[in-house]
């Protein structure tokens, strides 16, 4: 199997996992290999699915970071913040849903317009060139937090 016979490109921003790379834990910690570094494009981001989730994948190369949220924004529902816009606002790294320009902390997932909905943020780690995501929290999403409305 060669590295990409696992993903490719779909439709907009989307990659598409075929087959799942096994897992890797660390300690308690569960890793999902996503993609390789040059899937997703410098200051900007994809949509890989793990399982039935849609994972927003952010590489904030001006930074040098790298964030994965819900893919989901919770003002109306639409599968986008992958497509938003990323800046910062002072030292706080956020995106921008392409949609109502509502606006989430990439750190912690808070709504930075105010609003009390949020989203959920998931931790990343790079390793020989496959950008892993922590997976612990999908099993365990407080839908009553995720899915509040704006
Ligand atoms: S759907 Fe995202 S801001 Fe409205």
């Amino acid at each position: 199997m060669n590295d990409y016979s696992w993903c490719i490109a779909g439709p907009d921003n989307y990659l598409i996992n075929f087959c799942m790379q096994p897992l890797t834990t660390t300690g308690t910690n569960t890793w999902f290999a996503a993609c390789r570094v040059e899937d997703v494009p410098a200051n900007g981001g994809v949509c890989v699915k793990f399982m039935d989730e849609q994972i927003a994948l952010f590489h904030f190369t001006r930074r040098n970071e790298w964030y994965a949220t819900q893919n989901e924004c919770p003002h109306r529902k639409q599968m986008a913040l992958s497509r938003g816009m990323i800046g910062s606002q002072g030292d706080e790294p956020k995106v921008a849903c392409p949609f109502h320009k509502k606006v989430f902390s990439l750190k912690t997932g808070e709504c930075m317009d105010g609003d009390v909905c949020s989203i959920a943020t998931y931790e990343v780690k790079v390793e020989e060139g496959m950008v892993y995501i922590n997976v612990d929290k999908l099993a365990n999403i407080e839908q009553g937090t995720r899915n509040l409305q704006c």
